[in-house]
Parts: C-alpha cells; sequence; structure tokens
C-alpha cells in the first residue's frame, strides 16, 4: 500500500484522475471499477473535463461500479445507475452497454450477484478499481464483518452507513436498507486499486484502515493485503496518520511519482 497526502482536496482528486488518465491511455479497452458518493462527483468532473479537453476516451473501457441499492430502478434519480449516468457516462464517450452495475431490482438476488461475477470474469476481471471510504470503514457497502473472501452479494447496511448516507434522500425512510456490492474479496482481486478519501470526517476511518490492524470489522483494512493500492488524500483526511513523513519521502523518491510532483 501507498499513501499520497495532497494539500487540498482538488490537488488529491487530481492525482487520482491523473493516475485513471494514465491506466486508461496505457489500455483502452480498461476494465474499471468504479465508486459512487459525494468524493467521487469531483473526480468524475475532472474526468469529463479530461475528455473534452485533453483527448481522453472512453470508447473501449468498460466499467463495473462497486454496488447498487436494492429496490431502486435505475430512473430514480437516488440509484447509483442514475448517479453514474449523470455523473460521467452520458457526458463522455463511453459505450453505454459496456457500463455496468448490480441491478437493485432484480428478481433473484442471488442470481444477479452470480450473474454480475460471472461478467467482470469474462471481461478478463478488474484493471483498475476506484474506491472511496465509508464511515463505517466500508468499500462499496462491505459493512463491518464483511469476510474478507467474499464476491458479491446483498448486504443490510449499517445504522452508521444510513445516517452518512440519507442526507441525498428527502426522505429517510425512503432509503433502501440493502445493496447489492462486490465482495471484499471481488475488490482484492483486481489488478490496482486507488483508494480516494478526502475532507476531515474521514480522518479517523482512514487512519484505521490505512495503519490499524487487518480486521473484518473494518472492510477498508483489507487493501492492506492488496499488491498495489495506493491511498490518496487531502491533508485534512491525513491528519490522523502517524507516518505522514514516511509517506511524503515515498511519494518524493520513487520514480512512479515523479512526474505527479507538479
Ligand atoms: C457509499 C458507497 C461507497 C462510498 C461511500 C463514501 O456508501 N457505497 O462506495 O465509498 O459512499 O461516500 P462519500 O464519498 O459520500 O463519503
Amino acid at each position: 500500500m501507498e499513501v499520497i497526502i495532497r494539500s487540498s482536496t482538488e490537488d488529491a482528486t487530481k492525482l487520482a484522475s491523473r493516475l485513471i488518465k494514465k491506466e486508461m491511455e496505457a489500455k483502452p479497452s480498461l476494465v474499471l471499477g468504479l465508486a459512487t458518493g459525494r468524493t467521487m462527483e469531483l473526480l468524475y468532473s475532472m474526468l469529463v473535463e479530461m475528455h473534452l479537453h485533453e483527448g481522453l476516451s472512453f470508447n473501449r473501457a468498460r466499467t463495473f461500479n462497486l454496488d447498487e441499492y436494492i429496490g431502486l430502478p435505475p430512473e430514480d434519480a437516488h440509484s447509483y445507475r442514475y448517479y453514474m449516468n449523470h455523473h460521467l457516462f452520458n457526458r463522455v464517450n463511453i459505450d453505454i452497454r459496456n457500463t455496468f452495475l448490480p441491478n437493485g431490482m432484480a428478481d433473484d438476488i442471488d442470481e444477479e450477484c452470480a450473474l454480475y461475477e460471472d461478467k467482470i470474469r469474462r471481461c478478463g476481471g478488474i484493471d483498475l478499481q476506484v474506491l472511496g471510504v465509508g464511515m463505517s470503514g466500508h468499500i462499496g457497502f462491505n459493512e463491518p464483518l464483511s469476510a474478507m473472501l467474499s464476491r458479491t452479494r446483498a448486504k443490510a447496511l449499517t445504522p452508521q452507513t444510513i445516517e452518512q448516507n440519507a442526507p441525498q434522500f428527502d426522505d429517510v425512510a425512503h432509503m433502501p436498507k440493502r445493496a447489492i456490492t462486490m465482495g471484499v474479496g471481488t475488490i482484492l482481486d483486481s489488478r490496482r486499486c486507488i483508494v480516494l478519501a478526502t475532507g476531515e470526517s474521514k480522518a479517523t476511518i482512514i487512519a484505521k484502515a490505512v495503519e490499524g490492524p487487518v480486521t473484518s470489522m473494518i472492510s477498508a483494512t483489507a487493501l492492506q493485503l492488496h499488491p498495489k493500492c495506493t491511498v490518496i488524500v487531502d491533508r485534512a483526511a491525513a491528519t490522523k496518520l502517524s507516518q505522514q513523513e514516511y509517506y511524503q519521502w515515498i511519494f518524493e523518491n520513487e520514480p512512479e511519482w515523479q512526474e505527479y510532483h507538479k
């Protein structure tokens, strides 16, 4: 795992967008794992800008989202399909048929989960998985006690997650209490992970995720087991990390990061 600390939310998100662009240019048919949430909105607006002004093309990319609420149709403005269309897919040159999210309206949820895993496999696996972190330490919707080897399945959301995401719903009573999510094992199978977390509200959970013991109580700690995981945070989300100077030293000295110094 590597941790990169940037001075502002803008700079941290910019770095994440540049990493994604580099991977997409190196492999135009990249299989990109995508996340939702407020943190990702700025990231997607930057990718849209790169598409419009820097020639970043999505025309051969395939995407798989981490999760979807159970019971919300795609046209519901609170569904993650709606979010993705609105923030990214409708704004870039991606073939919408190459964008995948679990179907939260499926009659047979278990079958839908198995099909989703199968689709990922048939696309050759996820090359680059983008992740945010929830306050419960979830990645996707892998709430506490999610097995490290779990695959795509339905999960009940914790009260903390419901509280965190409720502001996106007009009425908390309308917020689904369950979701389909890729498993921790599904995420760990990706070839590369980028975690983006910004703002002081994420400082405690980032410190636990990066420097705490690996535990299924905090799914994000499983990323310590991933062979190539880059955590990008702004100064505010980094405040509770004990090894900030060490992370900065790595960023300044590893050849891979030289081109990102400006
Ligand atoms: C939701 C998503 C997660 C995301 C999290 C963070 O719960 N299921 O994938 O990481 O939100 O959200 P935010 O960026 O709004 O803090």
